[in-house]
């Protein structure tokens, strides 16, 4: 089975967790666009979904499913999302599409968060995959000889601009020993938006899609 499969498996599995007649938190990414494909399996059984990117945004209303603002939505039940890595503790890198920001905030507002990844995403220890950071403009540079000192190399991802006109610092060479400490002295630095370690508040369940079906984690 390839990662496609996989990631489509663990997206049709997270349905489970999709209550009717409420709103449903939706991330981003590759993963999350085949969940929205099933969302629309049952687009008149629910009353919407918040949204974690403008890209997101679009192929929800492409398929005709109302998007809902957070802040007329209230506390919402569920949402789901993607990952670039978690470890056994579901605490995940994630911002690879950049969506970060949106998306920590809906995880923070929800009760349970299901997070859908095929199984090359689970790691032992976070970090090989390079850490978004989103950071103002005007703080670029800064924050970067900042996450230097915190032993990463960051890298600058050019070309691109953040949903809330932001720029992303991507960490290459960290070895994510203590993820909710890095995250809390990454937040710290004047200038940053949002880091992309999803420790604090982690996942509630990981669906793992893989060759021998789809496996459901819950944190160690
Ligand atoms: C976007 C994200 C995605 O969830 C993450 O990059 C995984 O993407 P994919 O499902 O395409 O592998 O955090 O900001």
């Amino acid at each position: 089975m390839n990662p496609d499969e996989m990631k489509k498996q663990a997206a049709i599995a997270a349905m489970e967790y999709v209550g009717t007649d409420g709103v449903v938190g939706v991330g981003t990414g590759s993963t999350v666009n085949y969940f929205i494909d099933q969302l629309a399996t049952i687009k008149n059984k629910i009353e919407g979904a918040v949204s974690s990117s403008e890209a997101s945004t679009e192929r929800l209303k492409a398929h005709g499913i109302q998007v809902i603002d957070l802040n007329a939505a209230g506390e919402l039940s569920v949402y789901v999302d993607g990952a670039d890595e978690a470890n056994h503790f579901l605490q995940l890198i994630k911002g690879g599409g950049g969506a970060l920001t949106r998306e920590k905030i809906i995880a923070a507002a929800s009760k349970k968060f299901v997070c859908i990844a095929d199984s090359s995403k689970l790691v032992d220890v976070l970090g090989e995959f390079p850490l978004p950071v989103e950071v103002l403009p005007m703080a670029r540079s800064y924050v970067a000889r900042e996450l230097v000192k915190l032993g990463g190399t960051p890298m600058w991802r050019e070309n691109f601009v953040t949903d809330n006109g932001n720029l992303i610092l991507d960490v290459h060479h960290l070895q994510i020993m203590e993820p909710i400490k890095l995250e809390r002295q990454i937040n710290d630095i004047a200038g940053v938006v949002t880091v992309g370690l999803f420790a604090a508040r982690a996942a509630d369940v990981l669906l793992l899609g893989s060759s021998d079906g789809v496996q459901t984690i819950l944190p160690k």
